[in-house]
């Protein structure tokens, strides 16, 4: 009925697989015919704390019972309570809340030209990103965005965004001059591929935007709150950017998104120059002040790193066994699994045989099994999901 209805009226733009799901509890999630499936995708990297966390219901329970909206014309205490978090478990002196991840990043691109156009220079404008990067899909984040088939049929495109290959400073360094604004860049690409940053080279990145006067942006979108074992990804490279996006995760699921800036960068905005509606409601930050108490726990993110180390070493195991398996990368919780797609099966094969195996998992660049599970996964769900894999691949082999 919900598939049928879904075809009729909602636009075709997503392929969808599997029934309808009906009930989502931490790892697994229903199905309408009572079919339970674990999930390592997390609604792409969104249900950190999984599905229904029993702190984020309440809390979502208990503001949607008090005060759901009102408008950024007035002050409320959620919005205060996890601006102040924010700011204090990071880099950044100031937040702007949005709706989503392109919404952020879309701040975040529109404080960066502002900030040179108030200094009087008004030639700095351009933003380079990197190729294979993931930006969003509003006009000015799918230009920044790496990829060309997420722009097809879109052109023109916006003036002033170039990309250079992800980890090769020495092109970053080539293409930087006296009009670019900002660099651009995930510390760990995810739609690419699952795909970290060398630590010398964000380093190296971080030092050029400062012999510069660039603005170093770093789109946490996908990896921050978490997901790769530090709150923030960037933490664990020793460095910090300018400005910061996040989305996706910040509040599990509720839409919510926030750009960041230092004090600096922040200067860029002022009275009027950018606003949206629901941009950081009641609701949805009440639920993410829950999340970001819940992730910053020391304890919690260690946690996030040795099940990725474990999670790693389970399916590097698998990479010494099978010549399909050519590569095994990623940080924390945020795993890629690289096969040989020559012969045989390719990554979407794959994610069917594991759904009707009860594990959901993702395909990306048509190569790259991703897998980003809830940060509360156990041991024994890496377990089951690396045994269905060694018996896929196994198939593979005969
Ligand atoms: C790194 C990154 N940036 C931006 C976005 C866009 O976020 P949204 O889909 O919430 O607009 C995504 C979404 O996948 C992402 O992974």
């Amino acid at each position: 009925m919900s598939i049928q209805t879904t075809e009729d009226y909602v636009f075709q733009t997503y392929l969808r697989q599997g029934r309808p799901f009906v009930k989502g509890e931490g790892t697994t999630l229903t199905d309408d015919q009572g079919k339970t499936y674990t999930d390592f995708l997390a609604g792409i990297a969104v249900c950190n704390l999984g599905h229904c966390h029993p702190g984020v219901t309440k809390a979502i329970e208990h503001q949607a019972k008090t005060l759901v909206h009102v408008s950024n014309l007035f002050y409320t205490r959620p919005q205060a309570d996890l601006a102040r978090e924010l700011v204090e478990k990071s880099f950044a002196d100031r937040v702007f809340f949005a709706n989503s991840g392109a919404e952020a990043n879309e701040a975040a691109i529109k404080l960066a030209r502002r900030y040179f156009q108030r200094k009087g220079e008004k030639n700095r404008y351009r933003i380079i990103t990197m190729t294979q990067s993931f930006h969003g899909r509003t006009m000015a984040t799918l230009t920044a965005t790496g990829q060309d088939k997420i722009k097809e049929g879109f052109y023109p495109l916006l003036d002033g965004f170039s990309h250079v290959p992800f980890n090769d400073f020495s092109a970053l360094e080539k293409e930087m001059d006296d009009t670019v604004c900002a660099v651009m860049m995930e510390p760990v690409q995810g739609e690419g591929g699952v795909i970290p940053a060398d630590p010398g080279y964000l380093a190296k990145v971080r030092q050029l935007c400062t012999n510069t006067g660039t603005l170093l942006i770093f789109d946490e979108i996908q990896v921050g709150m978490g997901r790769c074992g530090t709150l923030f990804a960037h933490q664990d490279y020793g460095i910090a950017p300018d400005i910061m996006t996040l989305a996706k995760a910040l509040a599990n699921g509720i839409p919510i998104g926030a750009m960041m800036a230092t004090a600096d960068a922040a200067a860029g905005f002022d009275y009027g120059s950018h606003a949206t509606t629901f941009g950081g409601t009641p609701l949805a930050t009440a639920a993410a002040l829950e999340v970001l108490k819940t992730i910053s726990d020391h304890a919690f993110l260690k946690e996030v790193e040795e099940k990725g180390e474990y999670f790693r070493a389970r399916l590097n195991r698998l990479k010494e066994k099978y010549p399909k398996v050519v590569d095994i990368r990623g940080k924390g919780l945020l795993i890629g699994m690289e096969l040989d797609v020559s012969s045989g099966k390719g990554a979407g094969d794959f994610v069917g045989d594991c759904f009707k195996k009860g594990f959901i998992i993702n395909g990306i660049q048509d190569k790259v099994l991703r897998f980003a599970p809830p940060l509360t996964v156990k041991k024994q769900e890496i377990d089951n999901l690396v045994a269905a894999l060694d018996s896929l691949l196994q198939g593979e082999n005969h």
